[in-house]
């Protein structure tokens, strides 16, 4: 897969794509990221990329010129345009899932001030990742891409996958390393049994009483 994200904030990114599974995924090439610096794609002489907003009101507005040259640069046959603001679908796992079947993901940053409405023309989908609003779309881009790169094959064990959080729409079960005691609170006796088929029995089941207590919307999903 590929990744392009078209940011203001290039920067931001330096430490997201050289660490931990993100950075591994990428020598390995299982996935591609590349970053642009939208005020590369300005035609201005100042490379200015936002103005004042018709009509007077909330302050600097993303121009359309930019992120057009910039889609049109790198938009083929096989691209998914994604639009990041707080006004978008709400992102899930399950929109993860769909993601990773794409083979070329461009994921646009909004911009704090807001974006001409016109650059919504070339979004193939909108997203936000959550009700809040970030300063910018930069987290919102790496939450979705570090989301769906540990869903590509061969990032992490795939088995991994099938006891996440929401898959299936229930909550991961509780997990315990040593030492068996610490601070007088226990591991529970069936982890230590070593009888397989209990442990998932008593996995499973925890797993519907979490979700149950902390998220029964996700069960009514189920
Ligand atoms: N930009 C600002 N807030 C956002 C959010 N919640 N999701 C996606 N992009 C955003």
């Amino acid at each position: 897969m590929k990744i392009d994200i078209l940011t203001l904030f290039p920067h931001m990114f330096d430490g997201f794509l050289n660490e931990s599974i993100i950075k591994r995924a990428i020598d390995d090439n299982k996935v591609f990221i590349n970053v642009y610096d939208i005020r590369e794609y300005s035609k201005d002489k100042h490379k200015k990329v936002d103005d004042y907003g018709y009509g007077g009101g909330q302050g600097m507005v993303l121009m359309p010129q930019p992120i057009f040259d910039a889609v049109d640069d790198l938009k083929t046959a096989e691209s998914k345009v994604i639009l990041l603001t707080p006004q978008g679908k709400t992102y899930n796992q399950s929109i993860a899932y769909d993601l990773t079947l794409e083979k070329h993901l461009i994921i646009i940053c909004g911009h704090y001030e807001g974006f001409d409405e016109r650059i919504r023309t070339l979004a193939d989908i909108e997203l936000s990742i959550g009700d809040y609003v970030l300063t910018g779309g930069e987290l919102a881009s790496m939450v979705i891409t570090d989301s769906v790169v540990r869903l590509l094959d061969g990032v992490i064990n795939k088995d991994s996958h099938i006891y996440d959080s929401f898959h299936d729409n229930l909550l991961d079960y509780p997990v315990y390393t040593k030492p068996a005691n610490f601070r007088g609170m226990e591991v529970p006796d069936v982890l230590l049994s070593g009888h397989h088929e209990k442990i998932n029995e008593w996995r499973m089941q925890e797993q519907i009483n979490r979700t149950k207590e902390r998220r029964p919307d996700l069960l009514e999903k189920r």
